[in-house]
């Protein structure tokens, strides 16, 4: 006997998904890292292939196990994760970029581990830009004219001046991805926790969507929503 196609609102899709933390070496033995513990991405991913999708799951240092079902890439910079998400997303029908990518990597990487200055002098890292993986990504999309939708994900705290889904609103025009979910940290909220609030904006206008629960709720309502966005644009 055959096996039964996929069901579910994602059937027969391709969907790449990054997750976790880059960690960024100073030498063999040390990094500049981030406190992403993979945790929502895995979910989403998890949520993804509930839905009948293919997944694929760009891993950068997770601290939770993997979905079984899932196919994944293991990566540990950002440039690793930027060369393995330009592969997968040449395939994929949706593409969520839940990791945390470093904004900046050192400049230079020493071939042995550092030792401290005779001198007593305090070392200065100088610190280079990584690349925008998103806003790459969304460019490629855009010049090869793929019917792709682009989530994007953010963690802003706001300021004085300005609430976290300003700041949201800002990005998700900057980035030119589709969806961006919109986590608001600080008081002890969503970093490697279980519980979460997830604000979803869409450029297309859509309706701005609250999503609360546990990170599997969330990543069930975020995939349901991305359904919904596929319908539309495919209607
Ligand atoms: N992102 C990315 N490549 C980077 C930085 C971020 O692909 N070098 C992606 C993240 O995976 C996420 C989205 O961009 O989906 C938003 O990340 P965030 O750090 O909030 O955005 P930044 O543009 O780096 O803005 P900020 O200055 O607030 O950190
Ligand atoms: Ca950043």
């Amino acid at each position: 006997a055959r096996d039964e196609p996929a069901a579910g609102p994602l059937a027969g899709l391709r969907v790449l998904v990054s997750a976790g933390g880059t960690r960024e070496p100073l030498d063999p033995v040390r990094f500049l890292g981030n406190r992403s513990s993979g945790k929502q991405g895995i979910a989403v991913a998890a949520a993804a292939r509930d839905a009948g999708a293919d997944v694929v799951l760009v891993a950068a240092h997770l601290e939770a196990p993997v979905p079984a079902g899932v196919e994944v890439e293991h990566v540990g910079t950002a440039e690793q994760l930027r060369r393995a998400c330009v592969r997968a997303a040449a395939r994929a029908d949706v593409v969520v970029m839940a990791a945390a990518v470093a904004d900046y990597r050192p400049a230079r990487v020493a071939d042995a581990k550092m030792k401290k200055a005779e001198d007593g002098s305090n070392p200065v890292i100088e610190l280079v830009r990584n690349p925008d993986v998103l806003r790459e990504l969304v460019d490629l999309r855009n010049t090869a004219r793929r019917r792709q939708l682009v989530v994007g994900f953010a963690a802003e705290t706001g300021d004085d001046r300005t609430d976290p889904l300003t700041f949201g609103r800002q990005k998700l025009a900057r980035k030119g991805c589709d969806l961006l979910a919109v986590n608001q940290v600080g008081e002890n909220l969503v970093f490697g926790q279980d519980a979460t609030v997830l604000t979803v904006l869409s450029a297309a206008g859509g309706p701005e969507q609250v999503l609360e629960g546990s990170k599997a709720d969330v990543a069930r309502g975020l995939v349901e929503r991305i359904g919904q966005e596929l319908a539309a644009v495919r209607a």
